[in-house]
């Protein structure tokens, strides 16, 4: 028989997608489906979770029949959209309502309520996060107070973020979550074996609905055989930020990331070190490997490739994203156009849930190119106010690795090593998330002892040097910080 494979299960926002990769690191194939994407009201971002699963499991079950059966596939590894909360009655495993996305608004009230409340430096301290309606703890208690019979469930009430959610159908009933992805809900304190009794006390979460939390690697459980033909163990779970950090190979204290895909999200490696920002950039935990748990710290840009998409199917600018490079190529500057691209309000470093996006400087000279480009061009200029949140919080960055679909955009590659003035790395295979998750399954089912040893797995980097003159930067970011002060 051929050799095994590795089936990676990569939930993103808009899409859901299963893999299969040797153990060596080859990508073999991909099968993909778009997840809908519900906006009942402004601020709100909802997911069908039952879509979510089917789709996935559609994608998976057709990855396995390509792989030649299940007996053929080592291990699945999980990786998923993050902070994203599903609740769900363990008797019947239906969920209740839909999915509370990570872009979603609705909870801002309780966090305002509780930074008023002067709760923000300790659930900081503790969890490495700020109070924001981005993380899933205000989810959850939104669900319980207005979800119809949420509350009334009892210890039939389950909640869990999305590799959760996975799990719980794969296997037919495990309910756990990963280090990573735990992590992100403001009920885990960075060094905290479980779930924090205080912190679930005051976002008022109950600790029986909430899943085991477990090592990013192990042997977590096999898939009902009936799924695939036979039962696959699932050995690696990982939050797709912390996956794309490891698909990238930044398993060194001080490496850094930035993965563009709905969202941007830059995670520098911190080691075993929880980090304590001071610039309003995130502490989370990396990954847990071995029994030694990493950290990272991270920024979190809400709107990256999201702000394409929404010029292409809103908005009528584009046909296709793949044309943004070739608009934006088409004009020297953006003509004094500037975009603050606030669409789902602001992120790190300035955390501002109420900010609105922007499109400012426009002139009868404007043309849909200059607009695209200013589009693109916020992404470096967000870049840049986080490259400084970073410095100062002692993480400066010497080289940037790119990954992400929109990162395979070279034009945005190059306008990031200039914006930045520094070099930035791109893997051959910009599909890091996977990747990662794919090494994590490969040394939870025992193929690789370490991270270390799994570097194989990594794919080989094209670098794009800055060369943008000091001048121009200076003029760019001179009216990027003039329009996010508007
Ligand atoms: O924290 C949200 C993040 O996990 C979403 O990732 O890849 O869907 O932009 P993505």
């Amino acid at each position: 028989m051929a050799d095994k494979l590795i089936l990676v299960l990569d939930e993103g926002t808009t899409s859901t997608r299963a893999m299969l990769y040797t153990l060596a690191g080859e990508w073999i194939a991909t099968e993909q489906h778009d997840i809908t994407q519900y906006y009942p009201q402004p601020g709100w971002v909802e997911h069908d979770a039952t879509e979510i699963w089917e789709r996935t499991l559609a994608c998976a079950q057709a990855m396995v029949a390509r792989a030649g059966g299940a007996e053929r596939i080592a291990a699945i590894g999980v990786t998923n959209q993050r902070e994203t909360v599903v609740a769900w009655d363990k008797a019947t495993g239906q969920p209740l309502g839909k999915a509370i996305v990570w872009q979603d608004r609705r909870t801002d009230e309780q966090c305002q309520q509780l930074r008023a409340g002067g709760h923000e430096a300790a659930v900081q301290s503790a969890t490495g996060l700020l109070l924001d309606p981005y993380f899933s703890a205000t989810k959850m208690a939104w669900m319980l107070r207005n979800i119809e019979g949420a509350d009334a469930l009892g210890d039939r009430l389950a909640f869990g973020t999305i590799e959760s959610w996975l799990v719980w159908n794969l296997t037919g009933g495990l309910h756990i979550s990963d280090v990573s992805n735990a992590s992100r809900t403001s009920l885990l304190a960075l060094t905290g074996q479980s779930w924090d009794d205080g912190l679930c006390d005051l976002f008022g979460v109950p600790r029986a609905a909430l899943p085991e939390v477990v090592a990013s690697t192990g042997a977590f459980g096999t898939t009902k055989p009936e799924l695939f033909g036979g039962p696959i163990p699932i050995t690696g779970l990982a939050g797709d930020q912390q996956s794309a950090t490891i698909g990238q190979g930044c398993f060194d204290v001080g490496q850094t990331k930035a993965t563009l895909g709905t969202g941007a999200f830059i995670l520098a490696n911190m080691g075993q070190n929880p980090p304590r920002s001071e610039h309003r950039l995130l502490g989370t935990v990396l990954c847990e490997v071995n029994g030694t748990r990493s950290f990272a710290l991270e920024g979190s840009v809400f709107v990256a490739g999201s702000l394409v998409k929404w010029l292409r199917d809103s908005i009528g600018l584009l046909g296709n994203a793949a044309e943004s490079e070739a608009l934006a190529r088409s004009v020297p500057d953006s003509g004094g156009v500037v975009v603050v691209p606030a669409l789902s309000g602001l992120g790190a470093p300035y955390w501002l849930p109420d900010a609105r996006g922007s499109i400012t400087g426009l002139s009868f000279a404007t043309t849909r190119a200059h607009i695209v480009r200013a589009s693109l061009e916020s992404v470096a200029n967000v870049f840049h106010d986080l490259g400084r949140a970073f410095g100062a919080d002692g993480a400066p960055w010497s080289v940037l690795r790119l990954d992400g679909g929109m990162s395979a955009n070279d034009w945005i590659a190059q306008d990031i090593a200039d914006v930045l003035n520094i070099p930035c790395e791109r893997p051959s295979d910009v599909e890091t998330t996977a990747r990662g998750a794919a090494i994590l399954a490969a040394i939870g089912s025992g193929h690789y002892g370490s991270l270390e040893e799994a570097r194989a797995m990594v794919s080989p980097i094209q670098t794009f040097d800055p060369r943008m003159d000091s001048a121009a930067r200076d003029q760019r970011l001179g009216q990027w910080t003039k329009a996010l002060a508007c």
